[in-house]
Formats: C-alpha cells, structure tokens, sequence
C-alpha cells in the first residue's frame, strides 16, 4: 500500500518536470543550449532525428535537432540560433520553466555503418547535431574528419565536444577570426586532394553551404548526404510544408528524411521555398515587440 502510494508520488514528480528545461546555458551571444527532461523522447533518441516543440499553447511549432540525449537522466539537448519570433521567445525562457510542447523523436536517425574515411561539416548551428553523429561513427569503426565553420569566431560552436568525438577537426571562419580564413568547401577540397579515399561526407548547415559541399564531392563521386531543413509544421507527413524536391520527385522531410543523398537535391527550390513565409516572419517579430 504504502510503496503504490510511493510510487504514485513517483510518478506525480515525473509528471510535474516534464518538458521542463533543466539546463540553459549561452554557446554564443545568439546560440543556447537547453537539456531539456523528456524520458519519452530522451529513450528512443538516435543519431540525426529531430523534435518539434511548441512554446506554449497558442505558440508555432519548430523543429530542432536532438544535439544530445540522455536515456538514463531522461534528458534532450537542443541547441538554436535566436532568428525569429519563436526562437526569441524559447531564448527567454529559464532553467525550470516548462515547455508545452516537446514532441519526438522525429525524422529517420543517420545511418551508422562502417564506411572508412568519414568527414563531417557543419556550418554554424548546423554543427549541433555533428558530434553526436562523429561519436556514432566513431564507435562504428570509422576514421571521422570533422569540419566547422561561421561567419565569425564567436559563433564557432562544440569546437570542445568534436574535438573528443572526432579523429581530426578543422575550423574555418568567413573573416579568418579564428581558424582558415575561409569556407569549409576550402578544406573539404583540400582533404580531397591529400587523401584520395573519402568514402562519405555528412553535411549539415545552410542550404548553401550543403550546396556547395555537394558541387564539391560530386565530381569525385563522393558518397554525400545533407540534413535539410525547410519549414515545418506537423511533423508527421500530413501538412505538406516541408517537401524538398529529390531527384525529380517530392519527398517530404520530415518522415523521408532530413537527411537525403545531397547530389539528388533540388538546393535551389529548397531556397526559394525558405523565403516564402519572409513578410509573414518579419511582421510577427514585429507584432510581438521584438523586430
Ligand atoms: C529538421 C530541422 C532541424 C533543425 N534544427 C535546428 C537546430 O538544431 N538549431 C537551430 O537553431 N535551428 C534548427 N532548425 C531551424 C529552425 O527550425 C528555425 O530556425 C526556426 O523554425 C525559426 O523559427 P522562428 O520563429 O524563430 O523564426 P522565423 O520567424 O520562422 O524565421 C526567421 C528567419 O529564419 C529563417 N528560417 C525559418 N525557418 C527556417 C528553417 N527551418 N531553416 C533555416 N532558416 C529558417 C527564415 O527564413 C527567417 O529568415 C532546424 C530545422 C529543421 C527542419
Ligand atoms: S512537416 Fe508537415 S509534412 Fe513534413
């Protein structure tokens, strides 16, 4: 008797922490990192799957990547760039403070298999979710080479975590603060030229940034595949906001993918379908006091 009603106190306590952030820390003045407690998720977590989370009831949903999890502490790491409205606001939010929203594990984990000579590029934000795949890699034999790069040093992000999770790891920044002065593609060529048996090259960041990585490996034939990342609303394949064109075909990201063969990808239309929210985004930052 007394241990049920030990247990439904338990299980009570569970209740009132879930989706609560239990970690806010600053990666760079406009990047946080939140590990956030959601055992549900935090189980069944894999390499390259994504969440979406909503704010509060009346809130927009947006997807974040799993940067990390935690099945034993029940914990979720997301990592965002404050952009707009939305990422503002979760940017607001303090250790403690509750999520309504946190729903995942979405999208098809990376696929982990020994390839040989893997190298991993992340662009900005985009490198939140790299040292989980180079630790998944790691571990499944391969020699990872990781690749990071931003605009400026201050937003060079988990330069520490790929450091561990990976064999080798060149930075590049845009205005030469920090690392090569230059574009990952610069390295990425580079490492081309040196060592001939590249057998796959894993890529997440801006669509122009993959896009250009994908120009870069496909005359070598260099296996390449690319995390996309267009607007989402449900997540589950039913609203039609993320179709990317693949080969000629639609797919839709968030149950296809994110992750597609880069050198099939329609980069271009992904771009154009990026910029259509523009007016609406900007005058909802507006509206909420924040443009
Ligand atoms: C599978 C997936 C994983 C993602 N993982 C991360 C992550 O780990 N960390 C992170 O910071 N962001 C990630 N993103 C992007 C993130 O979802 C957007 O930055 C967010 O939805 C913007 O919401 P907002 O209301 O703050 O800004 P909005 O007002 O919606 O947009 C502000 C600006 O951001 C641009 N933007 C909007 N949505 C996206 C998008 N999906 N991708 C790129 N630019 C966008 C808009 O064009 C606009 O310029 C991911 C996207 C996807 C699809
Ligand atoms: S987000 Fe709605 S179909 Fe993918």
């Amino acid at each position: 008797m007394d241990r049920s009603l030990h247990e439904q106190e338990g299980e009570v306590n569970i209740q009132n922490k879930i989706n609560t952030i239990v970690t806010k820390k600053e990666l760079a003045p406009t990047i946080k990192l939140f590990e956030v407690f959601a055992p549900l998720v935090a189980r069944k977590a894999k390499p390259g799957q994504f969440i979406i989370l909503r704010i509060g009831e009346k809130g927009e949903r947006i997807p974040l990547t799993i940067a990390d999890f935690d099945a034993q502490k029940g914990t979720i790491t997301i990592i965002f760039q404050e952009v707009g409205k939305t990422t503002k606001l979760l940017g607001l939010l303090k250790e403690g403070d509750r999520i309504s929203d946190f729903m995942g594990p979405l999208g098809n984990p990376t696929k982990i298999e020994k390839y040989g000579r893997v190298v991993c590029i992340g662009g900005g934000v985009g490198a939140a979710s790299l040292p989980l795949k180079a630790k998944a890699l790691g571990e499944a034999g391969n020699e990872v080479i990781s690749i990071i790069g931003a605009r400026t040093k201050e937003l060079l992000i988990l330069e520490e975590e790929l450091q561990k999770t990976s064999d080798e790891l060149y930075i590049t920044t845009d205005d030469g603060s920090k690392g090569h002065h230059g574009f990952v593609t610069d390295i990425l060529k580079k490492l081309i030229d040196e060592r001939k048996n590249i057998d796959l090259v894993i890529t997440v960041g801006p669509v122009i940034m993959m896009k250009a990585v994908a120009n870069v490996t496909r005359p070598h034939n260099i296996r390449t595949m690319a995390s996309l990342n267009p607007i989402m609303v449900d997540g589950t394949g039913m609203c039609g906001s993320c179709r990317v064109r693949v080969d000629g075909e639609t797919k839709f990201t968030c149950v296809d993918g994110p992750e597609f063969d880069a050198h099939r990808i329609d980069f271009d239309h992904l771009m154009t379908r990026l910029q259509r929210y523009l007016t609406e985004e900007k005058l909802s930052l507006e509206r909420a006091g924040m443009g």
